[in-house]
């Protein structure tokens, strides 16, 4: 069966790449002149960072290098039980691809046999093999038992009669739970995003998959927008947030702004997390943003935001750039608030938010209830006094003060 749809895949892919991906004339040309980046060598490395070894480009994508203004990578952090994801959001985003995966101990084995599997058994292993970009990361004190160089692990056999190693994963059984390891998430964030070959990212969650279509209509945007106004000095630097919504785990995922107001309308999708943390999704302008009837499909600005104001809890997510505030890598996923040291460099840096219509996220389906994520009370407390007796005071000398800018 899988020979066939692979056969389905590789002529659809064949046949719809190039016309889907297809830039407006002029398009690359103002990217190349405008967009100040430099090209990274692409290749695979072993460093020590921080407390962890990171493997990074352990296992190349196939696109190769490509140049630094022409594109826009998904950036995102995982641990193997997500990598069931790497397909769908692929076939949507068809773009490059950056993922850190974190692979403490004896996770660091399932996980190698994960992404073989990903790249020998899957039906969509020609996306895999030619979109993503795998880096891995483990802490020094918690080493694999073997590391083999990527062309050696690369070459041995997947089981593509067995299940997908990384489905039905007992999370009690992992190295990093029977260990008590905390999830290094904004490690995962950073290395995904310092891996990028392109000058702009889509630093997100690999659960949020996004509207077809999105980089080159992006790229469309960028080259009739700010790009195309020489001279035209921006005072505020900005960033393109994409709204976010879940649908039930039984509808498939709305490709258009239409099919997304349809499935509002009959409760089969909802605004991201609205029953967990409302503030923190919301933003600025939901309700209208939802009203508003759809009259270009082209991507354009709905509306723009601040963190300031009434929005100082809302975490965003973003196409935005390598050089936006990294992520703070003291804080833990347990430890929550993950996002918040970011949000507030980029308040205090006055960085506009401007919220895209017609693009939007949607989290892989099925509507997550309060409690999913289990909150771990004594984490939750060292991570509040961290940022309010250190963080905070850093962030001030780092970043400054502005009216309306809270931690
Ligand atoms: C594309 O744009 C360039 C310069 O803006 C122009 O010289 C060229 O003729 C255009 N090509 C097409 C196919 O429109
Ligand atoms: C592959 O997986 C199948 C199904 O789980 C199992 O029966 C078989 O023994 C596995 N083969 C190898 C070589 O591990
Ligand atoms: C981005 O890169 C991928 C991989 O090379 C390519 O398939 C896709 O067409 C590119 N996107 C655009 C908009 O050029
Ligand atoms: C999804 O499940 C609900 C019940 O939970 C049912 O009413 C609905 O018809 C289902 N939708 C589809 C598309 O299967
Ligand atoms: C959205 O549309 C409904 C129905 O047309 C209307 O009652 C409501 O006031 C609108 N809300 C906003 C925020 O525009
Ligand atoms: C913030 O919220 C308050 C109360 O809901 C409202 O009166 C005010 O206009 C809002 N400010 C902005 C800038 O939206």
């Amino acid at each position: 069966m899988f020979r066939l749809l692979d056969l389905l895949i590789s002529l659809v892919l064949l046949t719809l790449v190039p016309r889907i991906n297809c830039l407006q004339n002029g398009t690359l040309a103002k990217l190349k002149r405008f967009v100040n980046c430099e090209a990274k060598n692409y290749k695979p490395s072993e460093v020590i960072y921080r407390d962890y070894w990171v493997l990074q480009n352990y296992v190349l994508a196939g696109h190769g290098s490509i140049p630094c203004y022409a594109n826009v990578t998904y950036t995102s952090h995982a641990d193997y039980r997500y990598l069931d994801n790497v397909v769908p959001l692929l076939e949507r985003w068809r773009s490059p691809l950056s993922l850190a995966i974190y692979a403490p101990g004896t996770d660091f084995e399932p996980t190698i046999r994960s992404i073989l599997y990903l790249l020998q058994c899957h039906p969509g292993k020609h996306l895999v093999r030619e979109l993503c970009s795998f880096h891995l990361y483990f802490d020094v004190e918690h080493l694999p038992q073997v590391v083999l160089p990527p062309d050696t692990s690369l070459r041995e056999q997947a089981n593509c009669s067995g299940p997908a190693p990384y489905e039905n994963v007992v999370k009690s059984d992992m190295y990093r739970t029977r260990n008590t390891l905390n999830y290094p998430v904004n490690i995962g964030r950073n290395i995904a995003r310092r891996a990028s070959l392109t000058h702009y990212v889509l630093a997100s969650d690999i659960e949020l998959y996004p509207t077809p279509g999105l980089v080159r209509d992006f790229l469309n945007f960028l080259g009739r927008q700010v790009l195309g106004v020489p001279g035209q000095q921006r005072t505020s630097p900005m960033v393109h947030a994409l709204r976010i919504f879940e649908v039930k785990a039984n509808v498939s995922v709305p490709s258009s702004k239409s099919e997304l107001q349809e499935l509002l309308k009959s409760g089969e999708a909802v605004p991201f997390h609205m029953e967990i943390c409302e503030v923190c999704h919301r933003g600025p302008g939901l309700e209208e943003w939802i009203n508003a009837s759809v009259v270009s499909k082209e991507l354009n600005v709905f509306n723009v935001g601040r963190r300031s104001e009434n929005n100082s809890n809302w975490e965003p997510i973003f196409l935005g750039t390598v050089d936006d505030p990294p992520y703070d890598e003291r804080l833990t996923w347990e430890g929550q608030r993950d996002k918040m040291t970011q949000a507030y460099a980029m308040c205090v840096l006055d960085y506009e938010f401007h919220i895209l219509d017609n693009a939007f996220l949607v989290h892989k389906p099925g509507i997550k209830q309060p409690g999913y994520r289990k909150t771990i009370f004594s984490q939750t407390r060292r991570t509040d006094g961290l940022i309010s007796r250190k963080i905070s005071k850093e962030l001030r000398m780092m970043y400054g003060f502005r009216d309306g800018c809270v931690i």
